[in-house]
């Protein structure tokens, strides 16, 4: 059967409740893609939140026996902190008044019965990136919005993707008045280095796949 024609194998009612942003045909197309890379080797997320994307992207990974890094430091965005446009109230922690999604996301692993696949990395993305030595075969990046955020985990991360990896970014917005911009900024620059063959898009989903070294363009440095 091929990742298309899959069954997601995903709880409805659990990705019903599950917080988050992500649209149904994004979160679809995670999944046959995470089935797709977890062949060659383990996947990455950066913005887990509540664990919408990790379900998908999850799912994927546990069809081939693959991990999943899901990376946040469950702090919140920006625009997720009390007082902000996307702040969720149920969100924040009433003992410290900040924003903690830690209990919401292990609590979706666990429901989707994830817990063998999906490895928690709760830190910064660019304090994990530091000393990070494991080639990645997916990198899927939905973190900070800012661009200084959005440059760092693309900057950071796909220097550990593997050659045919994929590079998905969430959140692009082709005018400011539909969303913020750095994603699509990152996503331009992506494809624009040539280090990268286009897959497309689907509604805010970026897909772009790693060219081997025999099939970069040849003003690029192997
Ligand atoms: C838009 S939400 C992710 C949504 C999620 N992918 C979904 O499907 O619902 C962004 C997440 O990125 C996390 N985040 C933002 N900046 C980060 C950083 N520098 N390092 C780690 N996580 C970060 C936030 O804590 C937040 O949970």
């Amino acid at each position: 059967m091929s990742p298309r024609q899959a069954p997601m194998n995903i709880d409805p009612d659990l990705l019903a409740r599950t917080k988050g942003f992500l649209d149904p045909a994004e979160g679809a197309w995670l999944y046959r893609l995470a089935r797709e890379a977890s062949r060659l080797g383990p996947c990455l997320e950066i913005g887990s939140y509540c664990g919408k994307s990790t379900l998908y992207l999850g799912a994927g990974c546990r069809a081939n026996g693959g991990i999943l890094y899901a990376l946040d430091h469950h702090g919140g965005s920006e625009e997720q902190q009390p007082g902000q446009p996307y702040c969720d109230p149920d969100l924040v922690d009433p003992r410290t008044g900040r924003v903690d999604t830690f209990a919401h996301f292990r609590r979706t692993v666990a429901s989707a019965g994830l817990t063998e696949t999906v490895v928690p990395v709760v830190a910064p993305s660019a304090v994990a990136a530091r000393q990070w030595r494991t080639p990645l075969a997916l990198v899927f990046i939905d973190g900070g919005h800012t661009f200084a955020a959005a440059f760092t985990d693309y900057n950071a991360w796909t220097a550990h993707l593997l050659p045919g990896g994929a590079l998905a970014i969430h959140d692009i917005f082709e005018t400011p008045a539909e969303g913020g911009q750095a994603p699509r900024h990152v996503y331009e620059l992506a494809r624009a280095s040539g280090l990268f063959e286009d897959r497309g898009r689907v509604k805010t989903l970026g897909v772009l796949q790693r060219r081997s070294a025999g099939q970069l363009p040849p003003d690029l440095p192997r």
